[in-house]
Formats: C-alpha cells, sequence, structure tokens
C-alpha cells in the first residue's frame, strides 16, 4: 500500500503522472498509456483547454452529446441537446415530446429565481448585542461589497435581502446571517461565495466600530460560510394537458392508460422506494441537459431532492384527471445559468447553447423542466404498459453487440433477429456464438 503513495504528485507534468499511474496499477503499460492518450485531441489548443478544467488531469472522458428533437414549449419549437451514457433516454424523450408537440405541447413558467447564502456562526453572548450589531453592521455589508456587486447591479441583480437567523434552540449558540440573492443568467456560485466571504471579513472587523463593550470580537465564531445548494424559491413549473380521450388514444391496447399514469404517481407519493426511482427518471432528462448546457448537475440532483422531501419524500411530478382533462405537471428548483463557469469555454456547451438559441437562464430553466416532465412521461408511459425492459433492452442491444466486438454485418444480422425476440446478455451470446 505504501509503495502507492505519492507527495508532490499535481506538481509532476502530464507525462510523468501519467508514467507514475500507469507503471503502479497496469500489468501493461504501453497499452494503459495508449488508452489514456487514444482520447487526447488532436487539436493543441482545445487538449489544454480540456487540460485545464481541472486538476491531474490525464485524458478526457468521452460521453454520448445527442439531440432530440420536437419539443414544444412555450409555442417555441426547440432541439434539445442531451449528454447522457443511458441508452434509452434520448429516445424516450424524443418520443413523448413527438406526442405531446401535437397536443398542445409544454407550458413552462419560472415561479422564482431567488438563490441563498449563509454564514453560520457561534456567539455566546445575550441575543440583544448581537442584532443590535446586525443592525448596525447590516447596511455596510451591502455597501463595503459594492465591487463585488456592480457588475451583477447592474444587469439587474444582485444581494436582495440579507437577515440575522437564531438557530440557538436547535445548536447551542448558533446564528446565521441568511443572505438571499438573484444572480440573473448565472448559476452565481462564484458571486456568491464571494459576497460572503466579504460579508464574514466586514462583519468580525466592524465590532470594534460598533464601539458596545458588551460585543467583542473575539464573541463571534465565524464557522463558515458557503451558499447553499438548497434552492426552494429558485423554482420552474412546466405542465402538459389533453383530452382523457386524446391520451388514452396513445395506448389503445391498455385499458384507462390515463388514469394508470395518475395512479403511479399516487404511488410515488406513498412509497419512497418508488418515488425515488421515479424522481431518478426525472433527473435522467434534466441532468443530460444540464451537462449538454455546462450546468453543474450535482447541485441540482441535491436541490431536487431535497425538495422533494419537503413534507415527505414524494414525486416531484404531479398527475391528475379533472372534468375529462389529464394534467402532468413538474415543479422543480433549478440553479441554473447560461453565463459563467463552462458555459463560455467549453465549445460543446457554445454549440448547445446555441441549438437552444442562447436562452437566458428563466427560458433555460422552462426547457430543462420540461425535458424532466417529458422523460417521467416517457418512463411512467412504459411501466404502465409494456414494462421498460422492451425499449430498453432494445437499445442496449448495441452496447451488448460491442462486448462481443460485432462486426457491422453482425450486427445487421442480430438488429434482424431480435426485432421480435427478448434482447437479454446471454440471448445476444448465443445469437454471436451461432453466427460465426
Ligand atoms: C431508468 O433510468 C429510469 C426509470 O427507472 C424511471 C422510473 O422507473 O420511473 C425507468
Amino acid at each position: 500500500m505504501m509503495s502507492k503513495e505519492i507527495r508532490g504528485f499535481s506538481k509532476l507534468s502530464k507525462k510523468e503522472k501519467i508514467e507514475w499511474l500507469t507503471a503502479k496499477y497496469f500489468k501493461s503499460k504501453t497499452k494503459a498509456k495508449e488508452t489514456l492518450t487514444k482520447y487526447w485531441n488532436s487539436d493543441k489548443i482545445l487538449q489544454k483547454l480540456h487540460d485545464e478544467f481541472s486538476e491531474n488531469t490525464l485524458s478526457n472522458f468521452y460521453l454520448p452529446f445527442a439531440i432530440a428533437p420536437n419539443f414544444l414549449i412555450n409555442n417555441k419549437i426547440y432541439t434539445i441537446p442531451m449528454t447522457i451514457e443511458e441508452s434509452s433516454v434520448v429516445a424516450a424523450a424524443s418520443k413523448a415530446a413527438k406526442f405531446w408537440m401535437n397536443h398542445g405541447g409544454f407550458k413552462a413558467e419560472v415561479i422564482k429565481t431567488e438563490k441563498i447564502g449563509q454564514i453560520h456562526f457561534l456567539y455566546s453572548g445575550d441575543k440583544k448585542y448581537i442584532y443590535n450589531y446586525f443592525e448596525f453592521v447590516k447596511p455596510l455589508l451591502f455597501k463595503n461589497t459594492k465591487t463585488i456587486t456592480k457588475k451583477m447591479n447592474s444587469r439587474g441583480g444582485g444581494i436582495i435581502d440579507i437577515r440575522l437567523i437564531d438557530k440557538t434552540s436547535e445548536l447551542n449558540n448558533y446564528y446565521q446571517i441568511f443572505a438571499t440573492f438573484d444572480t440573473i443568467d448565472a448559476m452565481g456560485a462564484n458571486f456568491i461565495n464571494s459576497c460572503l466571504e466579504e460579508f464574514s471579513q466586514i462583519f468580525t472587523s466592524s465590532i470594534p466600530k460598533f464601539n458596545n463593550d458588551n460585543l467583542k470580537s473575539k464573541d463571534v465564531d465565524i464557522i463558515m460560510s458557503i451558499l447553499s445548494n438548497y434552492v426552494p424559491n429558485c423554482v420552474v413549473k412546466s405542465e402538459l394537458s389533453c383530452s382523457v380521450k386524446e391520451l388514452n388514444k396513445l395506448e389503445s391496447k391498455t385499458k384507462n392508460f390515463a388514469n394508470r399514469i395518475v395512479k403511479a404517481v399516487e404511488i410515488a407519493n406513498t412509497d419512497i422506494h418508488r418515488a425515488v426511482t421515479h424522481n431518478k427518471g426525472i433527473m435522467n432528462g434534466i441532468d443530460a441537459v444540464a451537462i449538454a448546457t455546462g450546468n453543474d448537475f450535482r447541485a441540482i440532483e441535491a436541490a431536487a431532492h431535497a425538495y422533494a422531501s419537503i413534507q415527505k419524500y414524494g414525486s416531484l411530478s404531479n398527475a391528475k384527471i379533472v372534468d375529462d382533462t389529464f394534467y402532468f405537471s413538474l415543479k422543480i428548483p433549478l440553479a441554473i445559468g447560461t453565463v459563467g463557469g463552462v458555459t463560455n469555454l467549453h465549445p460543446l456547451v457554445k454549440f448547445a447553447l446555441e441549438v437552444l438559441e442562447n436562452p437566458n437562464s428563466k427560458e433555460l430553466m422552462c426547457i430543462i423542466a420540461s425535458v424532466g416532465l417529458a422523460q417521467n412521461f416517457g418512463a411512467l408511459r412504459s411501466l404502465v404498459t409494456s414494462g421498460i425492459q422492451k425499449g430498453h433492452m432494445k437499445m442496449h442491444l448495441t452496447n451488448l453487440l460491442n462486448k462481443h466486438s460485432a462486426t457491422d454485418e453482425e450486427k445487421e444480422k442480430a438488429l434482424k433477429h431480435f426485432n421480435n425476440k427478448v434482447v437479454s446478455s446471454s440471448n445476444v451470446e448465443n445469437f454471436i456464438k451461432k453466427i460465426r
């Protein structure tokens, strides 16, 4: 184990890092090196750009970049870029979009766009002094961060409010400075964190100016300052609706198709095991667009699941039938951006945003929520009718064939053979053996 310990790894050159790694972990160094270098881009500038996105970069990791056409959202047709490795996701989204395009499309609206940052600190003195001090320092928190907020203010955003929250009933001596922000078209993580770190500095350094013997700098202990990825006030809603009759026509072999979808959502709201899977299906679509557009899908995931558990963890989507009309909707927090981060740097992200005709962040929120809803509709449609495996394994067939290094000719034969047969790992293996 010790022989794998290394100091100063980040200081090594890329070549030296690869040398070290391949010598330590691979029988054939040459083959291992080849695997990494095969994915290098021949365009040196582009490769350098990717190397510099992160630390200790050795190669590039490809994911498919696909598109799902025919999304009618707020009366505009979008072609959606999606980055995802799961074979049936893009097909399911496209299929759902096509149906809904002829049934009014997605109606999406942004409900709010407020983001949150917190300073977590300890104070053991009398509450009234910290509250009095907060009133004294609050204008300074706005005023002395002007250099950071100037650009954001000129775009119409900035700090919305700063409050002091007493959390001492939950944790001894624990208080929060709770700030809300509008970051317009940026996801805003850097902006918020910079403001918070400046707030911390102003908050502690201004105590002597308060000139009150009952409050000393040493009484306040700032533990940390960081944005919150929980954004229940940065929310978008997308909705689909059509007559129950029209929807039932889509799956005419299944009795009461529309009712079965409503039941599936009710089941997710009853059972956490089902709810998590149900929401995972929604996130298949949401993450795919988030990645393609250079957004932080980990932040989106974290916020979505916390939002799903505001009361009791349940479905993020909602389905109902009212007076013979079927309604299907998704309300979800989405802290995303169309500027900043890698959005202006990664060539494929720029490309993706151009395919979406360069939306602002509110428009992108509407797009992403609609794809999540389409994905949920596609999954539930399969689940309450024929099951997902039929479609899923058909899409997965190529992956299984690739595992056996099938030639194009063999793939063609396999596609014909499995057109009306069950695709499974062993069936594909037997088929390949038989034709070889
Ligand atoms: C698979 O990636 C997603 C589904 O499991 C979602 C669902 O069950 O609703 C099909």
